[in-house]
């Protein structure tokens, strides 16, 4: 009886690991963080124009971007290579740090431009309003334009986006990346 319980117990713990994210450390996230803040900076706002604000986004969704990276079901000639090598506890860590900051936005723009289509959970001002769902806030124009155009192309795929950016036009994806684009975004340590 025993011989038989044990596999099939440890099979289901295995499965549940496959599936569930560990919870990050920040501490230990700030140990790794070097390997990263050439292009996102220490606090999450990025260095070079092709790379996104990272600070402040919620940290499910930093994982399983990262997690996306380093499994090949999303890919870039950058973060392939650094994803790579990365463990599920290193990237919960280096989820964990990014997400400690907090991402405020200023919108300058009247909000009654803001884009129908994305506000229920991009917000007005690119701030996320829910967990799965990154900010937009600041980030360049051309990192907004290309993330459309790849979830339009199937490059990037989620069951969300790529029905949303299939109907999308060249036009209408440069006035979406423009609106997010103008937002004036600060991340900042609020602990
Ligand atoms: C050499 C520059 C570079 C380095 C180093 C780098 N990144 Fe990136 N990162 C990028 C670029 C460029 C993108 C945008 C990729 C794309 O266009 O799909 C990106 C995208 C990301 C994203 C997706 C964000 C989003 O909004 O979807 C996350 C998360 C991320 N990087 C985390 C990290 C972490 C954590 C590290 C360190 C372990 C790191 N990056 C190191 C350049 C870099
Ligand atoms: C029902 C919720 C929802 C709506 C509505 C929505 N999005 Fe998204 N969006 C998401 C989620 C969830 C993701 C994360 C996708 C992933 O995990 O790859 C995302 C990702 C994105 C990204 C990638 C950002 C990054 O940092 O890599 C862009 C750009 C984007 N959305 C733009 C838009 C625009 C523009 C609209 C309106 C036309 C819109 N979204 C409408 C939920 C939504």
């Amino acid at each position: 009886m025993i011989r038989i319980l044990i596999p099939a117990l440890g099979g289901a713990l295995l499965a549940g690991a496959a599936f569930a994210q560990p919870i990050g450390d920040p501490a230990k996230g700030r140990e790794l963080v070097g390997q990263c803040r050439t292009c996102h900076g220490l606090d999450g706002f990025a260095k070079i124009p092709i790379a996104p604000h990272i600070g402040g986004e919620p940290a499910a969704y930093l994982a399983n971007q990262l997690t996306a990276f380093r499994d090949g079901t999303r890919t870039h000639e950058m973060m392939t290579v650094v994803a790579k090598t990365l463990t599920d506890d290193q990237i919960a860590d280096l989820a964990a740090w990014y997400a400690s900051y907090t991402a405020t936005a200023t919108l300058t723009a009247d909000p009654a431009g803001a884009p129908e289509a994305c506000i229920a959970c991009h917000g007005a001002d690119g701030i996320s309003l829910v967990e799965d769902a990154p900010n937009l806030a600041g980030e360049t124009n051309i990192y907004i334009d290309t993330q459309l155009k790849a979830f339009r192309l199937g490059k990037r795929t989620h069951d969300v986006m790529t029905p949303i950016a299939s109907e999308l036009t060249d036009p209408e994806i440069r006035a979406l990346a423009d609106w997010y684009a103008a937002v004036a975004l600060t991340i900042e340590q609020t602990d």
